[in-house]
C-alpha cells in the first residue's frame, strides 16, 4: 500500500486536488484495460467534485459508476447518494444507464437487497463468490465519528470478510455498504475530508495504535494506493 496525505489550503483546493488525481487514475485505467471503475461516496463533501466532474470531456462509454454506500431511501429521497450524484453529475453526461450501478434499496428486506447488489457486482466483473474485484478508483468521505462509507463505529458490518456488499446500520438506520476487504481490493481509495470537525477521529485515524472498530477508517488499508485529501481545516495540529 502507497499511503499519500496531501493538506490543500480549503475545500475548493480540495475539491480541485481530488478532480484532478480521479481524472488521471480513470484516464489511466481506460488507457491500460480499456474501462475505468468507479465507486462514488455520499455525504457533502464530494458533491462539487461530482459537479466538476459534469464539466469533463470523459469517454463516457468506458466509464462505470458504483457506490461505496447507500442510505436505505428511495433515489428520489433528498438523503439519497444516488440521488444526489445522477443530480450533481450523471443527468449532465451522456453516459449510458446500463453503466450506473446503484445499489438497490426498494427491497423491505435490506439483506435481500444487500444480496441483490452483490451478485450484480459478480456479474459486472465475472467473479465468483469469495473473489474480490478490483475497482479503479473508490472515493470515500469521513465521518466525524470515523466511519466510511456505511462502516459505522462497533457495528456487524465491520466484521464482514466475506462479502462484497452488506448491510450496515446508523443508529439503527439500515444501510448498504461496501465491506472493507472489498474497498481494499480497490487500484486506488482517495478520502476528501474536509473540517475541524474531523480533527479527533482523524488523530486517531493516523495514531500508530487505536481500535478499528472505534475508527473504521483506520480498516482501509487498501493492496493499492491510498490517498488522504485533507484541507487545512480538517489538518491543523493532526499531520
Ligand atoms: C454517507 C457517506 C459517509 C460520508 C461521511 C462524511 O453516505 O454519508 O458515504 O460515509 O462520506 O459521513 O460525510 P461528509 O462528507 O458530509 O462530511
Amino acid at each position: 500500500m502507497i499511503k499519500n496525505i496531501e493538506v490543500l489550503p480549503d475545500k475548493a483546493a480540495l475539491v480541485q486536488r481530488s478532480l484532478a488525481l480521479v481524472l488521471e487514475r480513470l484516464q489511466d485505467a481506460i488507457a491500460e484495460r480499456g474501462m475505468a471503475s468507479i465507486a462514488l461516496s455520499g455525504g457533502s463533501t464530494p458533491k462539487p467534485l461530482y459537479e466538476a466532474m459534469a464539466e469533463q470531456d470523459l469517454p463516457w462509454d468506458k466509464l462505470h459508476i458504483f457506490w461505496g454506500d447507500e442510505r436505505y431511501v428511495p433515489a428520489d429521497h433528498p438523503d439519497s447518494n444516488e440521488g444526489m450524484a445522477r443530480t450533481a453529475w450523471l443527468n449532465k453526461v451522456p453516459i449510458p444507464a446500463a453503466n450506473i450501478h446503484p445499489m438497490p434499496t426498494y427491497e423491505s428486506d435490506p439483506a435481500i437487497a444487500a444480496d441483490q447488489h452483490e451478485q450484480e457486482l459478480q456479474q459486472v466483473f465475472q467473479v465468483q463468490t469469495g473473489e474480490f474485484p478490483t475497482l479503479d478508483v473508490i472515493l470515500l468521505g469521513m465521518g466525524d465519528d470515523g466511519h466510511t462509507a456505511s462502516l459505522f463505529p462497533h457495528t456487524e458490518a465491520l466484521q464482514v470478510r466475506d462479502r462484497l456488499v452488506t448491510v450496515g446500520n446508523k443508529d439503527g438506520q439500515p444501510r448498504l455498504t461496501f465491506t472493507a476487504p472489498f474497498i481494499n481490493q480497490a487500484r486506488c481509495v482517495i478520502f476528501l475530508v474536509a473540517g475541524a470537525s474531523k480533527r479527533p477521529a482523524l488523530t486517531q485515524i493516523f495514531a500508530p495504535e487505536a481500535d478499528s472498530t472505534s475508527y473504521p477508517s483506520r480498516l482501509i488499508q487498501p493492496q493499492g494506493e491510498l490517498w488522504w485529501l485533507l484541507d487545512q481545516a480538517a489538518a491543523e495540529e493532526v499531520v
